[in-house]
């Protein structure tokens, strides 16, 4: 068995976008710059928002971290991505998501330039992605290929099978292991809350990608021997013994499955740490393609 380490894998990439940065300053130019947007102070969004900030850091970029009070209007809010979407030293924007039930989630995101959504939330980039052409994937998906990628994870003609039809993971995920790509040419499977059979269609797959939200729901008598387990669940569950009064589960019960599986990766210590590098891959992509 196989543990697909997100430290490894997203240090990687992480050191090859700081040369790459460091070579861009070298000849005096602007560092990339990304613009990241938090309404309220959720505590995860928080948790989320700061390790980007403190990623982007490490890697040579610049960021601003833009706070809203969790009672701010959507006008208001809008106002501020118009002024991103206009401000030449900003090459990335990203609205952390969930935002307060009084705002729109979907025009936030249709207000940001497509050509800055380091998120690729977008919907022009949605279509960009399902047509399989250039765009900015988002940034889970794009983490889950940057590790099948760095652990050499063969995927052409494999049965994956996608628990979760979300928009920012399941549903890009499908499309995109089932695209023409290098950590693609899957048959995919996407299941979600009204499907039938879950289990014995997860028990079929060569690789099981779980993004549905619920901590352990994934059990060893739902994963064929050998299968790759990517979980993307990072669902805080009470814990009176943790020093924050709570710890990070996945959607996979990793005792069980990790016994049968043939790789997986770990909660915490997987997929989240590869988001983070999926969307610094993205704001350096931002910044050469809008500043050449
Ligand atoms: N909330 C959960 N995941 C994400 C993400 O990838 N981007 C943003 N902006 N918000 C999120």
């Amino acid at each position: 068995m196989m543990v697909l380490d997100g430290k490894i894998a997203a240090q990687a990439v992480k050191n090859q976008l700081q040369e790459q940065t460091a070579a861009i300053t070298a000849q005096g130019k602007p560092s990339p710059h990304l613009a990241a947007i938090l309404v309220g102070n959720n505590g995860a969004s928080e948790t989320y928002v700061a390790s980007k900030v403190k990623n982007c850091a490490e890697t040579g970029f610049r960021s601003t971290l833009l706070r809203l009070p969790q009672d701010c209007s959507e006008t208001e809010l809008l106002a501020k991505i118009q002024e991103l979407n206009q401000d030449p030293d900003i090459d990335g924007i990203l609205v952390q998501l969930p935002l307060p039930a009084h705002i729109a989630e979907n025009k936030v995101i249709e207000a940001i330039d497509p050509r800055k959504d380091v998120d690729g939330f977008h919907p022009s980039n949605v279509g960009r992605l399902v047509q399989g052409l250039p765009t900015f994937i988002p940034a889970t998906p794009y983490g889950i290929l940057l590790l099948l990628d760095h652990f050499q994870v063969p995927t052409k003609g494999k049965h994956a099978v996608v628990i979760g039809r979300s928009n920012i993971v399941g549903r890009p995920m499908s499309i995109l292991l089932s695209s023409a790509i290098a950590q693609g040419n899957c048959t995919v499977t996407l299941c979600h809350s009204h499907t039938q059979n879950l289990k014995a269609l997860a028990a079929e797959a060569d690789i099981l990608v779980a993004a549905l939200g619920r901590p352990g729901y994934v059990t060893a008598d739902m994963v064929k021997p050998g299968a790759v387990v990517i979980d993307v669940g990072i669902t805080r569950v009470e814990d009176a013994t943790a020093a924050k009064g709570f710890r990070i589960k996945g959607d996979v019960d990793y005792a069980q499955v990790s016994a049968i599986a043939g790789a997986i990766t770990p909660v915490p210590g997987g997929v989240g740490l590869m988001t983070i590098a999926g969307l610094l891959k993205n704001t350096l992509q931002a910044y050469l393609q809008n500043r050449g």
